[in-house]
């Protein structure tokens, strides 16, 4: 049984509970629609720490005026099913006026600069901001020891980081990696917009990831080039892309010819679903 609270005061009285007990605390924000993803993130936690948290929140500030917020998959049923199945301890389902009491207009945001503009943040906005925002609240609502989150999302992780990082919050994040069906597909509560064509169509993200991974691998280095033929790998296929970028995984900027360390980010719509992923590239190091 996965113990269900909606209200601040309950989450903050069960975790100081918990607390006192010594019990180590992991928490997993999501916005529910969950999948097998998610309950990697939750394994993890329930492994790593003694008490484990869920958040399902829809999340209103990270979503720009013309995106998907009024039609997010709310499933808050099968959620909890699915989180009694991983082993979740409690879930927090607040109310948007429970964490936004003064509406959204006039709350104080979170950005990291510059980096949250770029990528994904070029398309959306305001985004980062509204996603720093709402993790940084709940990392002060629950006070965690581990916070865990997908690796799919991985400039969000990013800038996640460097917000603990810069603010010296006292906590360990947890990045995992993506969970993906078998055509390669990252798991996505996004999918679920997409019909059988779309979903065929998408699976040339994650292709066309791996063709460019392998190309830097034996050697490749114009990464332009590798951009433009990826771009046109995704067209091809009947994505509309919006971004594909090599970037240094260490500072998230688009890499150099000194970088080694790659991660590869691309964005795609299929139909008018936007769909991200990335992989991970370790480059031979140059003699
Ligand atoms: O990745 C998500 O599901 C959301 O961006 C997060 C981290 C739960 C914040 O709303």
């Amino acid at each position: 049984m996965t113990l269900q609270i909606d209200t601040l005061p309950e989450l903050r009285q069960l975790l100081a509970e918990q607390r006192h007990r010594r019990r180590t605390i992991g928490l997993v924000p999501t916005m529910g629609n969950l999948h097998a993803g998610h309950a990697s993130l939750v394994s993890a936690a329930k492994s790593q720490c003694d008490y484990v948290v869920t958040s399902i929140f829809v999340n209103p500030l990270q979503f720009g005026p013309n995106e998907d917020f009024a039609r997010y998959p709310r499933t808050l049923a099968a959620d909890k099913a699915a989180l009694a199945q991983a082993g979740c301890d409690a879930v927090f389902t607040p109310a948007v006026s429970a964490l936004y009491p003064t509406g959204l207009e006039q709350q104080t945001r979170i950005s990291v600069p510059y980096l949250s503009s770029l990528y994904c943040g070029k398309t959306r906005p305001g985004h980062f901001d509204g996603v720093c925002t709402i993790v940084c609240k709940l990392f002060n609502m629950s006070q965690p020891d581990v916070a865990y989150f997908g690796l799919k999302d991985f400039q969000q992780f990013f800038l996640i980081s460097r917000m603990v990082a810069d603010l010296q919050l006292p906590l360990r994040l947890a990045g995992l990696p993506t969970v993906r069906e078998a055509s390669g597909l990252a798991l996505s509560s996004r999918n679920g917009y997409l019909n059988a064509e779309q979903r065929a169509q998408a699976a040339a993200i994650y292709a066309t990831l791996q063709q460019v991974a392998q190309r830097i691998q034996v050697g490749e280095r114009d990464f332009l080039q590798l951009e433009r033929l990826a771009l046109a790998r995704l067209e091809a296929a009947g994505l509309r892309p919006d971004y594909f970028q090599v970037v240094d995984r260490h500072s998230l900027l688009p890499a150099q010819a000194h970088s080694h360390q790659l991660v590869l980010l691309a964005a795609a719509y299929a139909g008018t679903t936007r769909l991200i992923d990335n992989v991970t590239v370790e480059t031979p190091l140059a003699g």
